[in-house]
């Protein structure tokens, strides 16, 4: 039978190559966007996924009502890859207001906690599944002009620990990316000074590309005896950081 899985934040970047390569991989994909319809229906009908979903992760009782609700049955996959999400800004913490911290945890932490509940209870029934989590090197370092956002990102490695404890014997593995900087227009969005200073700092000396975060999504898939962990992907820029 064709597996199923769902990515979140499938239009663009990171999520964009994840969906791909499960498509390549022999899954039906289904994605989710927030605002970038146009590009979610072109690659509806180019085939590169099964089905779309509107989603926007800002708000927790939108997506708690989401979660329960009939589109919540988009979360019966055997693969979630919890990865939409951006940095809002003001972003530093001597700018950002109660709108830009409330809102990055909604998308980043809450939001990833409540779909990948529900996605659980399926994969329970259906005897096994992966979750993956999207963090981030600022999850793990932390940084200033970040700081809600590193905040979010942090708590997901919290959250893989305790699901990958709790599910494994459900046959559930629990894993998180946590990607430096990669080339998204996520990324294009930071400015030159952002993007001279990555070059400078990371030891490979380039941005990563979205598609060899994606090839760690996929060995997390393919590996049923790996849970808990936290891959890094980001050229070794954290020994810098
Ligand atoms: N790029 C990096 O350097 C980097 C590094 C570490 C971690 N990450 C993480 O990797 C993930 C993907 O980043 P990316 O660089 O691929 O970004 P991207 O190219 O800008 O794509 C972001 C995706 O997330 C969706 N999205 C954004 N905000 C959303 C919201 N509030 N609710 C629902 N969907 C939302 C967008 O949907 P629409 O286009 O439909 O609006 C889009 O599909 C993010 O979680 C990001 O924090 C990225």
């Amino acid at each position: 039978m064709t597996k199923s899985a769902l990515v979140t934040g499938g239009t663009s970047g990171i999520g964009r190559a994840t969906a791909r390569a499960l498509h390549e991989a022999g899954f039906d994909v289904t994605i989710t966007f927030r605002s970038n319809e146009d590009q979610a229906k072109s690659l509806l009908n180019e085939g590169e996924v099964a089905s779309i979903v509107r989603l926007d992760l800002s708000d927790p009782q939108s997506v708690d009502a989401w979660v329960q609700g009939q589109e919540g049955s988009a979360l019966d996959v055997d693969v979630l890859v919890i990865n939409a999400g951006e940095i809002l800004r003001p972003s530093n913490w001597r700018e950002m207001g109660i709108r830009e911290i409330t809102e990055t945890f909604s998308v980043h932490a809450i939001a990833p906690i409540l779909l990948a509940r529900k996605a659980a209870a399926f994969m329970e029934k259906r005897g096994g599944g992966r979750i993956i989590f999207t963090s981030s090197t600022y999850g793990l370092v932390g940084a200033g002009p970040v700081l809600a956002y590193g905040a979010a990102k942090a708590s997901l490695v919290s959250t893989t620990y305790a699901l990958a404890r709790d599910l494994g014997v459900s046959g559930i593995t629990v894993n998180c990316v946590a990607p430096g900087n990669i080339d998204t227009p996520m990324t294009a969005g930071a400015g030159d000074a952002v993007l001279k200073w990555v070059q400078e700092t990371t030891p490979v000396g380039r941005l990563g590309k979205a598609e060899e975060v994606a090839a760690q999504t996929m060995y997390f898939v393919n590996s049923p005896f790996i849970t808990g962990q936290i891959a890094v992907v980001d050229g070794g820029q954290v020994l810098n950081m």
